[in-house]
């Protein structure tokens, strides 16, 4: 079950989007972040906890006509904001998702990457949440999440007791994940 904690204020999630603008603003920094996701043309990608959909657009492009953008959150705000990206650059291969607790609709095993971005410090049931993206991916997919506001230790730790995933790769900017055998 989803803790109310997680679904934050409106006036929080506006104040949380003005910093991101003003951030990519100045750094450019969601450009940066998203060529280290190395997404690849015709994937199925999912941006779970897509917040202000600031990766939304570069995904689109990046997946083109042949791939799919789920982008998932609980929070309508952030739906919101997909859906008005969708339409503004008629962002036809995305589809914006709320999600209930930590379920999708998403279907089981189709989804090339998946990438949770500054929000897994957020989750209150972690095994329900890795449960989910365990569902969703594929066999040969790929997990990039990144710690958010916890310690690296703190979220390898939380991802050694969901007992599923191996890691692949480590860097300062996010650990990524497979599928174990
Ligand atoms: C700090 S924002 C980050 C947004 C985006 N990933 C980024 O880096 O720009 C965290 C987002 O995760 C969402 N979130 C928190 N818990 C969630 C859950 N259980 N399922 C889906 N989204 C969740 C919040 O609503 C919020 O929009």
């Amino acid at each position: 079950m989803l803790k109310n904690k997680e679904k934050m204020k409106n006036s929080t999630f506006h104040f949380m989007t003005i910093i991101m603008n003003i951030m990519d603003f100045f750094t450019n920094y969601s450009n940066k972040k998203f060529k280290t996701l190395e997404i690849q043309e015709g994937q199925i990608v999912v941006d779970y906890g897509c917040g202000p959909a600031r990766f939304v657009q570069n995904s689109s492009y990046s997946v083109g006509k042949h791939g799919k953008v789920f982008a998932v959150d609980i929070h309508p705000l952030a739906i919101k904001k997909v859906n008005d990206k969708i339409k503004k650059f008629n962002l036809e291969n995305v589809e914006a998702v709320l999600s209930t607790g930590y379920k999708t609709y998403i279907k089981e095993s189709s989804v090339d990457i998946i990438y949770a971005l500054d929000m897994f410090h957020m989750i209150e049931n972690t095994n329900e949440f890795l449960g989910e993206l365990y569902r969703i991916l594929k066999q040969d997919g790929m997990v990039i999440l990144e710690d958010g506001h916890q310690s690296r230790v703190n979220s390898k730790d939380k991802i050694k007791n969901f007992g599923l995933f191996e890691m692949v790769k480590e860097s300062k900017y996010d650990t990524r994940y497979k599928k174990g055998k």
